[in-house]
């Protein structure tokens, strides 16, 4: 006996290589369009999982795409990379993440001069409206007939868990939300969560606070030596999946969430009938890096 366990197989949504940023970018290409954008601009580290998936609905859309990167380029491209070169998007390098959004103002301003209509879209589509988009799909899970006690999700720009908590509330379920941090301290995860919760109250025209969750629970035990890079638990949770169920997880997010969730399952955390359910958030390309 031991706890469900259910994964939420957002890695095998079908668009441009899958993943949780196709559905946040859903809702986003939609404003753009309804804005007339020709242009989507965004950005993220080298290996974004959002700007390929970024590049990908710009290409569907027949829109252009600039994706700031903060790094050196690579000389030889891969794994979202290579996606985004094949996408058509152009790249442009910063030497630091402090200046990708005011490289993406800049950019903007520059093809607004030339008469063209560019849409920003900030750092992993974690606007309120992208967050949406994950509060939306929790709706499924009741649809599946599946109301999880847990669901262990990896949290960053904080959209996705935002969401995920939002869609809890939304559809009436008891769920914790626990979000497994790939990089920043689980203190300044908390807080962009929160602060995205506020501006989908305001989206949703609801009460203040009605969204915000009293145990916003954000574990930053996982990164290990940091952003990316493999710990023993991220491997070992990344073997587990493999080896027992085919499931493909890398160490940017994925890996390390699962190691989240083994951890506690390991410590009984879960207890016997309770349903937890990993929100597998994709970023499969990056194991091709
Ligand atoms: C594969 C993957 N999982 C999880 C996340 C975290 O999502 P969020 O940025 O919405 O917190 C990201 C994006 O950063 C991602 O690419």
């Amino acid at each position: 006996m031991g706890a469900r366990l259910f994964v939420k197989r957002d890695d095998a949504l079908s668009f441009g290589l899958g993943g949780n940023k196709v559905r946040k970018l859903m809702l986003e290409t939609r404003a753009a369009l309804d804005e007339h954008a020709d242009t989507l601009i965004t950005c993220g580290g080298i290996q974004s999982n959002h700007c390929r998936a970024t590049a990908a609905a710009a290409a569907r859309l027949g829109m252009h795409c600039y994706l700031v990167l903060d790094g050196e380029p690579p000389p030889h491209p891969t794994g979202n990379l290579f996606l985004d070169q094949l996408f058509g998007a152009e790249i442009v390098y910063v030497s630091s993440r402090a200046e990708r959004r005011p490289r993406m103002d800049e950019l903007a301003a520059e093809l607004r001069a030339k008469g063209r209509r560019p849409y920003v879209i900030p750092l992993g589509a974690s606007t309120p409206l992208g967050a949406l988009a994950l509060a939306r799909a929790v709706g499924e899970l009741p649809a599946q007939g599946i109301a999880p006690d847990f669901i262990v999700v990896a949290t960053s720009s904080g959209g996705t868990q935002a969401g995920l908590i939002a869609g809890c509330a939304l559809y009436g379920l008891p769920t914790r939300v626990i979000g497994i941090s790939a990089d920043d301290p689980a203190d300044t995860v908390r807080s962009k969560v929160a602060g995205i919760l506020t501006g989908l109250e305001s989206l949703l025209e609801l009460e203040p606070g009605t969204l915000q969750s009293s145990h916003l629970e954000v574990d930053d035990a996982f990164v290990g030596e940091g952003y990316g890079l493999a710990s023993a638990a991220s491997r070992q949770a990344q073997l587990l999946a493999a080896r027992k169920e085919a499931l493909v997880t890398e160490h940017w997010y994925t890996a390390k969430a699962l190691a989240g969730l083994v951890a506690r399952a390991k410590s009984g955390a879960f207890l016997d009938n309770q349903t937890v359910v990993f929100w597998h958030t994709g970023g499969v390309p990056a194991i091709f890096v």
